[in-house]
């Protein structure tokens, strides 16, 4: 039965992928979207290419090209191959022009830019990639190997391209120790026990992908900087790293600590206005440039949770700015100071006081006064990359200043790279929000691309936490670097138009792929936001720790103002000029209207500018509180469906990848689950308000750990109580010993149902450091059988308490069960994890080919192998037999599903009917007697879609799979 094989090996595939780092393998670039997976050769590109030019990026395109033709050759047949005589041209303009003086180029081509001709030369095919400098070659060249990954066509009769805006960086918060500050993709690829990795073989695959969608700039180690990383010694090392990225056209940068000049150069001040310590920043800076002449220039945070700055002297982030711009400006260096500039001690109980506020209070005063080499790089939103803010009003603010905008690649607030967010459609809509500034049309893309202000420079900065675990741990949260690098290039570029590029290069080119993921991940962003922190509330997570899963009041009572002050009467922050905290007058006159009043504000933002109460009517017409349950339960659902919709794809792509990314949409489905339950029980307890729909509080099939019959197990209180269901979980803190002398406790339930085969998930929480064990038993006796023996929980999930972070589920399907039998879970305990339980959820069993052989139904059956995507049932019924289709995790309903039911023996069906809506069907005025029933249809089957019984209809049905 291989079948059978399959599902025990993916209940440890569940476990052993969440190991962050453990995949940890050689790190190339051809694990992202330049792995070409959507290829489609053979071509009749020429296959020689010719750089005229002689510097690195040209020979970088020029190899760049021939290892495309490597590739193509190995998929195409025989000398069929390619154009022998014609040539791949590569150079600037300038370069290549006397060569073919019968063509004319253009010749205002700017630097990084980019033209592309397909032309007839001596009747050979010549394809021109021409630059506005080499950097524009190089750009180019990846521009023709994209079209050909998606199997477009490259005939381009003088396409032309440049980027947006000149400052399109990332942003790696790597310590010198190797940790990533809010990195979810294993250690470092750059630095390593206090020093820079000798191997910088990853840092050059990185440069290239990075390369490939036109990233130009790479700020190495974390805002929160080590002054240490410029000393002599590291700097020598960071020029090696220099090195390494320069053939890709990506320069270096660092973030620098303000107080250098006196933790390592021995100052007594590091007030910017000290002569001494200007001096100290111009030979520093002067020592840089001797070792890395292309060095991209410093970015700065200070003044800004703990870390120190210009304040200190009285002293402002323009003083700051200017004194490192100044060090720079000689050698054409730039400096990022960060806008992200707040006080984290603010008082909450002041209604005035916000967070939000801070960016503009205090940057808008120093408009135009930043050296012209000074960029000041402004969070998107003005808190911290929350599932949804408002767009920061300081863009609108600065119109003397050079802006850029920051934003996360790595996925800080928005489940860490373990749920699926694609988050280009919240960029887009910052991008394309137009602030109205002066009372003209000012999007955010035109006031960072320099536009609106008629600014030399600005740009996108991501903060993108790549490790050495495959780059972002996740395959498609590489979607989300992707597509950061394609909108800075082209902020007009669409979301989907983008997420679809990014698909064919990296999973297939064929269509069902193509328009599956693209849905899965254009839907993904707004699911998150709706079982995280839908109408403007944030994501309700634990602010000051993890950033992970829910924790709703982390954010209230302390000073780092993320408030949401809900009470029993309401919800919401009041930033209005009227009444609030001023804060949506910081907006120019038409947005801030908009923000002003709670009927003019959008749904989605209403609550981060209003505090309103639960029964306020929201534009879609429901009631606050309903909007909070109904946005729960169908961002949950929505994540659920992710994991059916990829289960679709087995087979069409990449098999490893195929089933790294199913495991992780498992996950996330079952942690949606933990997030729904925790904000609704949260609100339903706060407000008071029942849910309409009979949902919150009301969980069907749930049987608490609290209520069972407890050996060992001690009852626990949760905290924050919303992260368990009702409050409470067991935790095994005073475990029994087993003969086997391993301690253990045990849980158990005695069944109340009816008989029947049944699926139980077991919601329990999966502690750091130690890996506890689950096993579950029935009436004593622990299951054997190739599925639900024992269970290791050795996830990598945050903190080392049971809540929302860890609390995570396992499925055990087509357990026998009988009224009166006992339901039990031992739990062994191993160090820090004392496996801590919260419930289990026994639903009638999604009925199941594997579980046959563990479970055979009655003489004479006996399981083959499937053959189709069909399954049959044979027993003994009365005059009813009823069933129904749906899917295991969420109980989604299948409609439509033929069913048939069959005189056993017969070939020919005495009745067939469809599910209905509700998934349901049933035959009726049967005779007594033997029938097979046979189900089959619109379900193909995937990982969660199977069909399940109803045991109302008191018809034990057995499978037999033909
Ligand atoms: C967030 C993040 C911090 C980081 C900070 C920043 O608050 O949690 O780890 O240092 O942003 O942008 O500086």
């Amino acid at each position: 039965m291989i079948r059978t094989k399959k599902v025990f090996r993916v209940g440890f595939l569940v476990a052993a992928m969440l190991a962050v780092g453990v995949a940890a393998s050689a790190q190339t670039a051809d694990q992202a979207w330049l792995r070409d997976a959507g290829h489609r050769g053979p071509n009749d590109i020429p296959i020689f290419a010719k750089a005229f030019g002689s510097g690195t990026l040209e020979k970088s395109a020029e190899n760049e090209f021939y290892r495309e033709i490597e590739k193509l050759r190995s998929k195409s047949v025989g000398d069929s191959f390619g154009s022998i005589n014609g040539r791949v041209i590569l150079g600037t303009a300038k370069e290549v022009q006397p060569a073919f003086p019968e063509l004319s180029f253009p010749n205002d081509l700017k630097p990084d830019e980019y033209w592309l001709l397909w032309s007839k030369h001596n009747g050979h095919p010549f394809l021109f990639i021409l630059g506005g400098d080499e950097r524009g070659v190089l750009y180019g060249t990846f521009a023709v190997l994209r079209t050909l990954a998606e199997g477009k066509d490259v005939h381009f009769s003088g396409l032309r391209s440049h980027p947006a805006m000149p400052i399109r960086w990332v942003d790696e918060w790597d310590n010198p120790d190797g940790s990533i500050e809010r990195g979810y993709a294993g250690r470092s690829i750059f630095f390593e026990g206090g020093n820079v990795r000798d191997d910088l073989a990853p840092v050059g695959a990185y440069a290239r992908l990075l390369a490939s969608i036109g990233i130009n700039g790479v700020n190495v180690n974390n805002v929160n900087a080590d002054a240490h990383l410029l000393d002599s010694e590291h700097l020598k090392q960071l020029a090696r790293v220099a090195d390494v990225m320069r053939p890709w056209g990506v320069r270096l940068a660092v973030s620098v600590k303000i107080t250098s000049p006196q933790e390592i150069g021995g100052l007594a001040t590091f007030d910017p206005l000290d002569p001494a310590v200007r001096a100290w920043w111009t030979a520093k800076t002067n020592e840089i440039y001797a070792l890395i002449p292309d060095f991209a220039g410093f970015t700065v945070k200070a003044d800004s949770e703990g870390q120190p700055g210009p304040a200190t002297y009285g002293r402002t982030p323009a003083d700051a700015a200017n004194l490192l711009a100044s060090a720079l400006a000689p050698h054409g260096g730039i400096v990022l100071y960060r806008a992200f500039v707040y006080n984290h001690h603010l008082d909450w109980r002041d209604p005035k006081a916000d967070r939000a506020r801070a960016a503009y209070d205090i940057f808008y005063p120093l408009d135009g006064l930043f050296a012209a080499n000074v960029i000041v790089q402004i969070k998107e939103g003005p808190i911290d990359f929350q599932a949804r803010e408002p767009v920061s009003p300081i863009f609108a603010g600065l119109q003397k200043t050079n802006a850029a905008m920051e934003l996360e690649v790595t996925q800080e607030y928005t489940g860490q790279q373990r749920h699926l967010v694609y988050l280009a459609p919240m960029w887009k809509q910052v991008l394309d929000f137009d602030l109205r500034a002066n009372s003209q049309s000012t999007p955010v893309k035109e006031i960072i691309e320099g536009k609106s202000f008629h600014r030399p420079l600005g740009g996108m900065v991501a903060v993108a936490g790549v490790g050495r675990d495959a780059w972002l741990g996740s395959p498609l949260a590489l979607a989300n670097l992707y597509a950061f690098g394609r909108l800075a290039w082209n902020p007009d570029l669409t979301p989907e138009e983008i997420a679809a590029e990014w698909t064919r290069q990296s999973l297939s080119n064929d269509p069902e792929v193509v328009q599956t993921v693209v849905k899965m991940l254009m839907q993904s962003w707004p699911a998150y936001e709706s079982y995280t922190g839908p109408l403007g509330l944030q994501t309700l997570t634990d602010i000051t720790g993890s950033h992970y899963g829910p924790n709703i009041e982390s954010s209230e009572r302390n000073g780092w103002g993320m408030w949401h002050r809900a009470d029993h009467d309401g919800v919401g922050m009041d930033r209005s000029v009227a009444t609030g905290t001023g804060y949506a007058g910081q907006y120019p006159p038409e947005v801030a209207k908009l923000y002003e009043n709670a009927a003019t504000t959008p749904d989605e933002l209403l609550l981060f500018f209003h505090h309103v109460p639960y029964t306020y009517k929201l534009h879609s017409g429901k009631t606050v509180i309903q909007s909070l349950y109904d946005s729960h339960y169908e961002g949950a659902e929505q994540a659920a469906s992710f994991a059916r919709a990829w289960a679709k794809l087995e087979g069409k792509i990449d098999q490893p990848l195929y089933e790294q990314v199913r495991d992780r949409l498992r996950y996330q489905a079952g942690h949606a689950i933990v997030w729904r339950d925790a904000i609704v029980q949260y609100f339903l307890k706060l407000s008071g308000i029942p849910d309409e729909k009979g949902r919150a509080d009301h969980y069907p099939g749930r049987l608490e750990a609290e209520d069972a019959k407890l050996t060992g197990y001690k009852i626990i209180d949760v905290n924050p109580w919303e992260d368990a269901s009702g409050g409470r979980a067991v935790s095994c803190d005073e475990p029994l010993i087993a003969p086997d002398k391993k301690p253990y406790c045990k849980a158990e339930w005695t069944w109340q149902g009816g008989q029947g085969q049944y699926d139980i998930f077991v919601q329990y929480f999966d502690l750091q450091p130690g890996k506890a064990k689950f096993g579950l038993e029935t009436n004593g006796a622990l299951r054997l059988g190739p599925i639900g023996l024992w269970w290791t929980a050795d996830a990598e999930l945050p903190t080392d308490r049971p809540h929302g972070d860890n609390s995570t589920r396992h499925l055990i399907r087509g357990v026998w069960l009988s009224l009166g039998d006992v339901i039990g879970i031992r739990g062994i305990p191993d160090g820090n994890d004392h496996a801590a339980l919260d419930y289990i959820e026994v639903f009638p069993a999604t009925y199941n080919r594997e579980l046959m052989v563990d479970h055979p139904c009655s003489e004479g059956q006996q399981v083959k192998d499937p053959v189709s995507h069909q399954d049959t049932f044979e027993e003994t019924v009365g005059p009813e037999l009823a069933g129904w289709a749906g899917e295991t995790n969420v109980g989604t309903p299948v409609e439509g599903m033929l069913v048939e039911l069959f005189h056993p023996g017969d070939k020919t069906p005495i009745a067939t009917t469809r599910t209905n809506e509700e998934g349901g069907f049933r035959f009726s005025g049967l005779a007594p007697g033997r029938y097979r029933v046979k189900a089959s249809g619109v379900v193909e089957y995937g990982a969660d879609e199977l069909v399940r019984l109803d045991p109302a209809a008191k018809a034990q049905l057995c499978l037999v799979v033909e």
